[in-house]
């Protein structure tokens, strides 16, 4: 295994999973009431270059606006509800800056694992503006980890600020994982629980890689991760599973 790892063991998906509107403060803070002190995160860019959390491309699902969200500037999208389409008591929430979630995560002394989700062609501007924002502000210990699909959102990350660690998150090990991982200067790789099996676990480790899993909310496959004696795994259960 590599250097050492101090981030917690349990990580809320999206701030609270799905007990409340995803990717909002509202979500970290009952993240947080449940006890967890590392959060996951979906982090993209406006038109203009304002990073936010977002998970889909689009607007329609997780607020009440329309049409993908990399057409809007910051001030369009402040002002979209980004809590009335999970339930009326969240109605009034809105989209936080990666700045609000940054200052959220200091204050309360919570690590971050921010997931650069980058709109279709924006990966580059996405990794280098993202970096250099968490390099720029964070204070503290362990600095946020960075995770990603793409691997030119990475690369970008690792050329802006190269001392911000990365993850290279996997649906599955498909062929070049390693190299990708290695080319990169991860350390970790973020995979999807079912990917996650003996023979994975052991090469992930021989390779000097952490090991986290998403989204893991079912008791049998924790039992079965936390016995492959993975370092992170990420829940939406969070109101089950005690960190
Ligand atoms: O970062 C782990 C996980 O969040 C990746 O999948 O689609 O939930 O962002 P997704
Ligand atoms: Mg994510």
């Amino acid at each position: 295994m590599g250097a050492a790892w101090s981030y917690p063991r349990w990580i809320a998906h999206r701030g609270a999973g799905r007990l409340a509107p995803e990717n909002t403060l509202a979500a970290f803070a009952l993240g947080h009431a449940h006890g967890y002190r590392m959060f996951e995160c979906d982090v993209r860019l406006s038109a203009d270059g304002r990073a936010f959390l977002l998970h889909d491309d689009s607007l329609a699902r997780t607020t009440d606006g329309a049409g993908e969200a990399l057409a809007h500037n910051w001030t369009e999208l402040a002002r979209l509800d980004a809590g009335a389409w999970h339930s009326p008591r969240y109605a009034g929430e809105r989209l936080p800056t990666l700045d609000a979630i940054l200052g959220f995560c200091m204050r309360n002394g919570c690590a971050l694992n921010v997931e650069l989700k980058p709109a279709p062609g924006d990966a580059r501007r996405t990794g280098e503006m993202v970096a250099a924002e968490i390099a720029r502000r964070w204070v503290g210990t362990p600095p946020p980890l960075l995770s990603s699909f793409e691997p030119e959102a990475l690369a970008a990350a690792a050329a802006t600020a190269p001392l911000l660690s990365r993850g290279l998150l996997l649906e599955r090990f498909a062929d070049g994982w390693l190299e990708t991982a290695q080319r990169l200067g991860c350390i970790a790789i973020v995979a999807e629980q079912q990917a996650w099996t003996e023979e994975t676990a052991a090469a992930v480790s021989a390779a000097g890689l952490h090991r986290l899993a998403y989204t893991v909310n079912d008791d049998a496959e924790a039992a079965r991760l936390l016995a492959l004696r993975l370092d992170g795994l990420i829940t939406d259960r969070v109101d089950h599973f005690r960190p």
